[in-house]
């Protein structure tokens, strides 16, 4: 059984007053949940420490935006994998959208990224999806797979078990447009028959799939009935405690 795993992505959001209230609310608001639901909250690198700190013994787990690869040395502006380790980090998003398409990260950087990570013993989640134009010239099949091949390129089952794949169509991501729980379920299953071709079934039926794009209290349930959809990636609606917890709930109740 896939135990729902719910993350919150606060972005280039927030300042330090406001993310210490923000986690704590979420910490506060989980509490009655945090058994039957992974959460992870990731807010930008300034104020990990302090997040941490507010989180305290709620078992909200704490996750990073971005790493880079290399362990040490001259890269300014970078942070390595021990770094988000010593502040207490547990997941890291990798992959994101907006670094793919903003930042112009590549599939071979993000491989590197994934390796570091799990390496590292960090949690990655591993963010794909296809732009507008990608789905309309009737290529998310092709751009989902290669994001994923690319991306895993070289590791192993084993260490792929520390990895979350997160769909994330990027006309959904802060549109208020989310892909319906039919779009998204559709995708979730071509990645999981892709992971059984690539690895396993066994590992296929393990891994965690989610969803990210405009996911909502008002559409989270809905969204997480579908068959393998098993979390989902929050961007704006992480940024409210109590939407953020809404969504939490919803997810609850769902086995799979
Ligand atoms: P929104 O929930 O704001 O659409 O963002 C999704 C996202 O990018 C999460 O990583």
């Amino acid at each position: 059984m896939r135990k729902p795993f719910i993350g919150g992505n606060w972005k280039m959001n927030t300042d330090g007053k406001n993310a210490v209230e923000l986690a704590k609310g979420v910490a506060q608001g989980c509490a009655g949940v945090i058994d039957k639901v992974d959460v992870s909250v990731c807010p930008p690198f300034v104020y990990l420490s302090a997040v941490k700190q507010a989180l305290g013994s709620s078992n909200i787990g704490l996750g990073a935006q971005n790493v880079y690869f290399e362990a040490k040395g001259a890269f300014t502006g970078e942070v390595s994998c021990q770094m988000l380790k010593d502040v207490g980090c547990k997941d890291v998003l990798i992959g994101h959208s907006e670094r793919r398409h903003v930042i112009k990260e590549t599939d071979a950087l993000i491989n590197k990224k994934l390796i570091a990570a799990i390496e590292a013993s960090l949690l990655p989640i591993f963010c794909v999806g296809e732009l507008l134009e990608e789905r309309k010239a009737g290529k998310t099949e092709q751009v989902v797979k290669e994001q994923i091949q690319k991306g895993m390129a070289g590791i192993s089952v084993e260490k792929a078990k520390a990895v979350t794949i997160a769909y994330e169509p990027v006309w959904a991501i802060g549109t208020g447009v989310n892909a319906t729980p039919n779009q998204a379920q559709e995708v979730h299953l071509m990645i999981r028959q892709l992971i059984a071709s690539m690895y396993n079934k066994d590992f296929a039926a393990q891994i965690r799939i989610q969803y990210g794009g405009s996911a909502k209290p008002d559409n989270a349930a809905e969204l997480m009935t579908q068959p393998d959809i098993d979390g989902l990636l929050v961007g704006g609606a992480s940024l409210k405690a109590d939407d953020f917890t809404a969504i939490v709930k919803a997810a609850a109740p769902v086995k799979k």
